[in-house]
Parts: C-alpha cells; structure tokens; sequence
C-alpha cells in the first residue's frame, strides 16, 4: 500500500489498538470481518508444512554440486507452487536476529509519546502507527507498524528512524544489507532455475531497487475469532524476507483454497515473493495471498523487508518466459507501488489489472 501518498478520510477512532489490548475491551465493528469468521476455516487448516530451503546450497558456487541442484528444483517447484518457504542456511546467526526482534520490541515497549515522535504523517507512508484508514468500509488491521525506507540510502528519512534504543539503526542498517545480499542470491536463483541468465531478474530492479522495512507489532486481541493482525494480501514486492516471532504463530498462507499455518522457525527467514516477481516470471511463481491471525494471549512482531524494481524502471515478463505454449501474461509496468495504490482505491487486485 505505501508509495503513494495518502489521506486519512475517516476520524481516528475513540480507542487505540493499545487501549484495547491491555483493557480487553470489545473491538468495534470497524475491526470485524466481513466474511463469516476466522476460526472454522482454522478447524481445516491442513498440517502440510510449507517448504524449507537451504539457501547456502542456492550461491553459485554451490549450485554445481548434486546438493545444489536438487535444492534448485526444489526451489523452482516451491516457487511455483506456494510462493514461499521458510529458508535456513542464510548465514545469519540466530543471536543476530533475536537482536533485530529485540530492538523492536524495545522500541514498541516506549511510552506512547516517545513512540509517537516517529509518527508516520497523516498524508505521510513512513513512521510509526496504525494503517491509514482510507474509507467507511474498510476493515482495520489489529496492529501497530513501523515503516521504513533503507534504499536507496539518499532516500532514508532518519528522522522517523527510532534513536531509542540506541542501537536501533545501526542494528537495522546492518540487517537490511545482510537481508539484501540474500535476496541478490536468490534472484539468482530463481532465474537459473528457469534456464535464464542469472541478471535476467535482478537487472529489472535497477541499481536504485527500493528497500523497505516494517516492523509489525500485534498485540493480543480479546477476539481472535472476528479480529485479523493483517488481512489477506498479497506483497506488492519484488520479493520479501520475513523476521517472524521466535514463539507466538500468526502468520497463514493461502494455497489451493485452504489456509496453512506459517509454523514458527527461530533461526529461519520466511522467503515470500510479491506481485512484481509474479509478473516478471510471466505468472511462473506465484505471489502468495497472505494473511496474520490474533490471539487473545501474547504479543507477536515480526519484521519485513521489501525489496522491489526501481519505480522508474519498466518491469515486465522476461522474454525467455515468453513462448506459444505459455504466452505474456502481463503488460510491462512501471511505478508498480503506485499502480498497486490506484487498483487498492478502486478496489480491484492489481495483478489482475496488470493482465494482457
Ligand atoms: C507484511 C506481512 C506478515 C507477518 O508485513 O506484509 O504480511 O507475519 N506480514 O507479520
Ligand atoms: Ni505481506
């Protein structure tokens, strides 16, 4: 939703999610699904794990080897399939990513007035706060967000980044470089796994790819049964990697009609891709819908970066992906992050509208 700006249209409501959570007051309305209710599609949620990939054996000194091309295809099989897995052998240690979940957590445990010195503008997309509220009938989200651009680097509004704890940006900046350097791997990846050069994707991001954080804060909600953390969505991205919580679950991908569980990997980095890669690979990989649960006990974070194409930079499906068999699904585009804004408004789903 962020890279246009917006305006708030509705009044603020009387209670923050906060107020809510800690009082276990009911939600309004305003919070309830309109569909009938979360839990009987919990009741089926089959245990069919998602994926998990061993992304050490994806650099391309490994590829080569048997192990390498077998994760290769698994890879290609899981992105044409789910759109996600949950990746391991990424290099970063696990006392690394407590530290990123730790100086979020620290920073959302401030005062309300300190936190709120990052405020995302009302006409604004970075900052602190709740999502925009854009018209009557939107159903809000049960969760606090931190929003921030990483890249490029000219691009970064300090001021919203949190100076509280103190090695908060600095522990970010060193976590948004190692996350991209992953991501580079895997663009690779991917394109090899489909016989492509391995710059055939990478080379559409540019060399101003934007990358874009949010820390998600989802406190506990009195009823899970009515209230989501996120609704369904699908990542307007390139490609995201996702911090989740070391303990409390939430997170659930959409997959043939059924909602899967996201189990709870500490030391894994969950890998989804997002509509730009959808299009780029001519609807090869998929850009899963996905959705966060509440719970009425704990407090879950979970911390995303997005990576996407330059906005500046015409995407579109890669011509080696092109054929009579599977002919261009898509138009090229450009400034997805506002062509995604303009359909949200609308309410049409921009992967649809970008169809030939
Ligand atoms: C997102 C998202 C999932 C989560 O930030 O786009 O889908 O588990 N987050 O918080
Ligand atoms: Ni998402």
């Amino acid at each position: 939703m962020a890279g246009s700006p917006v305006a708030t249209v509705v009044p603020p409501l009387a209670q923050s999610v906060q107020e809510m959570s800690v009082n276990g007051n009911e939600p309004p309305p305003q919070y309830f699904l309109k569909e009938n209710s979360i839990q009987p599609m919990d009741s089926f949620l089959p245990s069919d794990p998602i994926p998990i990939i061993d992304i050490s054996l994806l650099s391309s000194s490994s590829l080569s080897s048997k192990g390498g091309e077998e994760e290769l295809q698994k890879l290609k099989s899981t992105l044409t399939s789910w759109g996600c897995f949950q990746a391991v052998g990424h290099g970063l240690s696990s006392s690394f990513l407590d530290k990123v979940r730790e100086v979020g957590k620290q920073f959302f445990a401030l005062p309300v007035e300190e936190k709120e010195k990052y405020s995302r503008a009302t006409d604004g997309i970075e900052g602190y706060g709740n999502d925009p509220i854009l018209s009557e009938n939107q159903v809000l989200d049960w969760s606090y967000r931190l929003f921030l651009r990483l890249q490029p680097v000219d691009q970064r509004k300090l001021r919203l980044w949190p100076e509280n704890p103190t090695e908060f940006r600095e522990v970010l900046d060193e976590y948004g470089t190692k996350v991209k350097i992953i991501m580079d791997v895997l663009l690779k990846a991917m394109a090899k796994s489909l016989n492509l050069e391995e710059n055939s994707f990478s080379s559409q991001f540019g060399e101003r790819a934007v990358m874009q954080t949010r820390f998600n804060f989802y406190l506990s909600c009195p009823r899970p049964d009515l209230v989501l953390g996120v609704k369904p969505h699908s990542d307007r991205s390139g490609i995201t990697v996702l911090l989740q919580d070391k303990e409390v679950e939430g997170l659930q991908v959409f997959k043939d009609d059924k909602w899967f569980k996201v189990p709870v990997i500490p030391h894994a980095l969950v890998v989804n891709l997002g509509d730009q890669m959808q299009i780029m690979s001519n609807g090869i990989f998929k850009s899963p819908i996905h959705r966060v649960v509440t719970n009425s006990e704990r407090m879950r974070i979970s911390v995303a970066m997005f990576n996407e194409p330059e906005p500046e930079k015409e995407i579109g499906p890669v011509e080696g992906l092109i054929d009579e068999k599977r002919p261009r699904l898509y138009r090229d585009v450009k400034n997805y992050a506002s062509f995604n804004f303009e359909c949200f408004q609308k309410g049409v789903v921009p992967l649809e509208s970008a169809k030939i």
